[in-house]
């Protein structure tokens, strides 16, 4: 309890808030398997949000509610369901015809879409994203979800002719891989779990789906169309502690596929987990580190404007946030004045005011561990260049500008995931592209300059230190249709619309020697339509 009051965010009392976006906790009791939505009378786990309200005995962080923690027991029979629709390859879904299988996923976006405010809501409440951000990463999941029935479909027309090569012919297509075990992140609960999700289940496979640690509730709403969109096992949703719930079904051997979106450490425990590593595809989207450098030459405002979102839209905790700024010496004190006052502008609120950009963090300790960095940077000399700059109140922290910010500080080195802006001022190019080289992360890089040879300069030694070099602009991952994946410790794998659907499936052939017996049995098998592999049917 917090007598205290805030005073830089309005909490406020539930009846105060706007209704629609007022919450009743959701206590949700059951979990998805085998296409029925079973009740769990076991240990359950208490879920607060970010934002605090004001109730009877002071301002306190508010409680949305409840979900089921699985044990073993319940894990390893959701493993059986999962396994079971996939009957090793022969099950309902993996022999289902594509076109059987986008009539599945189109039916779940329409029924999702009609979740829209509900869902909304709870990535509000639940991990303090923005109104405007909440929305856009729903809209961007339908979306998503139809960009990848439009390359289904083009992957469908490529693999539905048959190819003749030295005597032999054959249709390739893509088959499933198996059981897939999907985690998503707590800052995209909902979209970047999806990225893996979406693509898994329309290439053939089952799935076991856990939500993020935080972005629990937000799933609730959306179980009952899961369940009615897709045959029994062929997906199903579970709760509970990582080591009891992924580190079980690893354990057991028997996941196909890890798409696992978090922290190195973690993806790392699971892939030991699992006795045959070599039949265990990774697809992994791990931490990231990505710097800005601004050359002397850049635009400034615009290099101001794009650092500004690039360090703390949702307060920095993207892993494709810029979490490190170079700027050349000859212009930093140029860029920090301008970049803190554009910084003064943002508004801190609950996520559903107007205009509010800063939103209280929904890790627990958080602001502990950001603090330190602030304090151990301070301590090796850097300032805080901003007024008011990493004053914590709750859970809540005002964005610190950290300068001059040097090597032996843990910030340069660590992946902030939050509201703290660490800026190094260099003289010599070597020195950001050292860094990027010997950094442990290798996902994206931005750089600043209007000058086409200092930029083209660049180019050439980052594009193979890192997987997405952006001029003049932040490191984002979208649009969705662009792959997105990473070097050393940032990723495994490529996803994007069309990617993924490569991750989850594997290419596999029927062939045949060209000769009259094999040609008129094909031929009947094809004009007969007796296969669902081995056909020409095509998608329109
Ligand atoms: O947290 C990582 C997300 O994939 C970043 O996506 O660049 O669109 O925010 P974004």
């Amino acid at each position: 309890m917090n007598e205290a009051k805030a005073t830089i965010i309005n909490y406020k009392k539930m009846e105060q808030i706007d209704t629609a976006y007022q919450l009743q906790p959701i206590e949700q009791r059951s979990y998805l398997v085998n296409g029925e939505i079973e009740a769990w009378h076991g240990q359950t786990e208490d879920v607060y949000s970010p934002v605090y309200v004001d109730d009877a005995d002071g301002l306190k962080p508010y409680r949305l509610g409840s979900h089921p923690v699985l044990n073993k027991e319940a894990v390893l029979k959701v493993l059986d369901a999962a396994l079971n629709a996939y009957d090793n390859g022969r099950g309902q879904w993996p022999t289902m015809r594509v076109k059987q299988r986008i009539e599945c996923l189109s039916l779940f976006a329409r029924k999702m879409k009609t979740q829209r405010n509900e869902v909304v809501k709870l990535l509000m409440w639940e991990i303090g994203k923005t109104l405007t951000d909440s929305e856009k990463e729903f809209d961007r999941t339908i979306e998503y979800i139809i960009d990848t029935i439009d390359a289904l479909k083009n992957l469908d027309r490529e693999s539905s002719r048959i190819q003749n090569n030295g005597g032999i012919y054959a249709q390739i297509r893509r088959g499933p891989m198996g059981v897939v075990l999907c985690m998503g992140p707590y800052n995209y609960p909902l979209n970047e779990t999806f990225t893996t999700l979406i693509p898994a289940l329309i290439m053939g496979n089952t799935v076991i789906f856990k939500p993020a640690r935080y972005g629990v509730l937000l799933i609730n709403p959306l179980i009952e169309i899961f369940k009615t969109c897709f045959p029994a096992g062929v997906i199903n949703i579970i709760y509970g502690h990582g080591a009891e719930t992924a580190g079980t079904l690893m354990q057991s051997g028997k996941i196909d596929v890890l798409a696992f979106i978090g922290s190195s450490r973690v993806a790392n425990i699971l892939k030991k987990n699992h006795p045959k590593p070599n039949r265990l595809r990774c697809i992994l989207g791990l931490e990231a580190k990505n710097p800005a450098i601004i050359m002397p030459d850049a635009d400034l405002k615009l290099a101001v404007a794009e650092c500004l979102t690039g360090t703390l839209s949702f307060n920095g905790q993207r892993c494709t946030a810029l979490k490190m700024i170079f700027v050349h010496q000859n212009i930093s004190t140029e860029f920090i004045e301008m970049f803190t006052k554009s910084l003064n502008q943002l508004k801190a609120g609950l996520p559903w005011e107007k205009d509010v950009s800063l939103t209280p963090l929904p890790e627990v300790g958080k602001t502990d561990y950001l603090n330190s960095l602030i304090d151990d940077a301070l301590a090796k000399g850097a300032k805080i260049m901003n007024n008011g700059g990493g004053v914590v109140e709750y859970n809540f922290m005002q964005p610190a500008v950290l300068f001059p910010v040097t090597a032996n500080m843990s910030v340069y080195k660590e992946e902030q995931f939050g509201p703290v802006i660490p800026i190094v001022a260099f003289n010599d190019i070597e020195q950001p592209i050292e860094y990027i080289v010997n950094s442990d992360y290798g996902q994206q890089v931005s750089i600043f300059s209007s000058n086409a040879d200092t930029v083209a300069q660049m180019i050439d030694p980052l594009v193979n230190q890192v997987c997405r070099v952006n001029i003049n602009s932040q490191c984002q991952r979208g649009p969705d249709v662009y792959p997105f994946n990473g070097r050393k410790d940032s990723a495994e794998g490529t996803l994007s619309v069309s990617d993924a659907l490569r991750v989850f499936s594997i290419r596999t052939l029927v062939a045949a020697k060209n000769n009259d017996g094999n040609n008129k049995l094909v031929t009947a098998i094809i004009e007969g339509r007796k296969s669902n592999f081995l056909n020409t049917d095509f998608i329109l």
